[in-house]
């Protein structure tokens, strides 16, 4: 069923990829996506080496489906990639794919990813990056629209970005943006994506653990509730990205430095949330949250309740194959 170059390659049924969604893609998520068939995949950035292990030995417990690891690169920390290496080692020796996004492609990376045997992805916002992602030894590009939920490197909406960068490469495009449903599924591998990567239908999964508050902005919007902006920057400048609108009020009203605070599983304490601070909303946050960024690409309206990640697995791959089945 639904058989493309990206199960193929990866060697899953079914061609969806979960994103890497900071705090909210942990091993459990990811597991319950892997076992259902998909590909899941666990936020590694900022853990130390044996602690990119220990998350990703939580999953292998759980399934022994393949499943991914992901590196959120932002522009302004990280100056030296070569703090990275060991990380990326370490994730490398434990998942079948080893992605990474904010920052523009980089061989000295995808040459660690390979050298422990892995598949290494970077996600991209332009045919040029695109091209540089090849370039620097990708087995797989993900292709991400200004619809996304979350950081957004696209300038331009999904269908046309495809457009460009199918016919620019030939390495397995993974389709990324606004996709929380079938419908949107099966327009992206039509077009000719080799499969679709989803964040926000995902981080309105239970194993996602959003916190409440979230969850709930997620299920009373429409594509039309969502931002394009930069606002959110406290740590993190200059960086686009897609918000339910209302907590973006929210947060530039909020009166005061601290919003709340949050739980670092890493360092074991809890530490500030500032004003504008880009942070996964999960249930290990506390304080005011409608002022903390609430996360939605333009697929949001699709989003009717929080269900188990293996639904939504088969929610979105279901209809995707009976709409795509009517041309066949
Ligand atoms: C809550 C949330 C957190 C995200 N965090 C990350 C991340 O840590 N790493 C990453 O590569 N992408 C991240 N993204 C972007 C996704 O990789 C992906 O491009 C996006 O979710 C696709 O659009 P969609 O949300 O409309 O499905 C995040 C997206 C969301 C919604």
């Amino acid at each position: 069923m639904l058989e493309t170059r990206f199960t193929k390659l990866i060697g899953c049924k079914i061609p969806i990829q979960q994103a890497g969604m900071a705090a909210l893609a942990n091993p459990e998520l990811a597991a319950a996506v892997s076992k259902a068939g998909a590909l899941g995949m666990v936020s590694v950035a900022g853990f130390p080496p044996e602690t990119v292990t220990l998350e990703l030995e939580q999953v292998k417990k759980l399934t022994s489906n393949p499943f991914g690891a992901n590196f959120l690169i932002p522009g302004e920390a990280h100056e030296d990639l070569d703090e990275l290496h060991e990380p990326v080692k370490a994730a490398s020796k434990q998942a079948r794919l080893v992605e990474f996004f904010y920052r523009e492609p980089d061989a000295s990376l995808i040459e660690i990813v390979h050298g422990e045997g892995a598949l290494a992805a970077w996600q991209v916002g332009s045919k040029e990056e695109a091209q540089a992602a090849v370039d620097s030894g990708c087995d797989l590009v993900i292709a991400q629209g200004i619809e996304a939920g979350g950081h957004i490197r696209g300038k331009i909406g999904l269908i046309a970005l495809l457009d460009r960068v199918l016919s620019s490469i030939d390495v397995p495009v993974i389709a990324a943006g606004g996709i929380s449903s079938g419908r949107a599924m099966a327009a992206a591998l039509a077009a000719g994506a080799s499969a679709v990567r989803v964040g926000t239908r995902f981080a309105a999964s239970e194993e996602a653990g959003a916190h409440p508050i979230y969850a709930k902005a997620m299920i009373n919007s429409e594509a039309q509730d969502t931002v394009f902006t930069e606002e959110f920057s406290t740590g993190w400048p200059n960086a686009p990205h897609r918000v339910i609108r209302a907590s973006l009020e929210a947060a530039k009203a909020f009166q005061g430095d601290e919003v709340g605070q949050r739980y670092m599983k890493a360092e074991d304490k809890w530490v500030p949330v500032r004003r504008l601070q880009p942070i996964a909303v999960t249930k290990q946050v506390k304080g005011s949250i409608e002022a903390m960024p609430h996360w939605a690409g333009e697929g949001v309206g699709s989003i009717k309740s929080i269900l188990p990640a293996a639904e939504i697995v088969d929610q979105l791959a279901g209809e995707a194959e009976k709409l795509l089945k009517r041309w066949t």
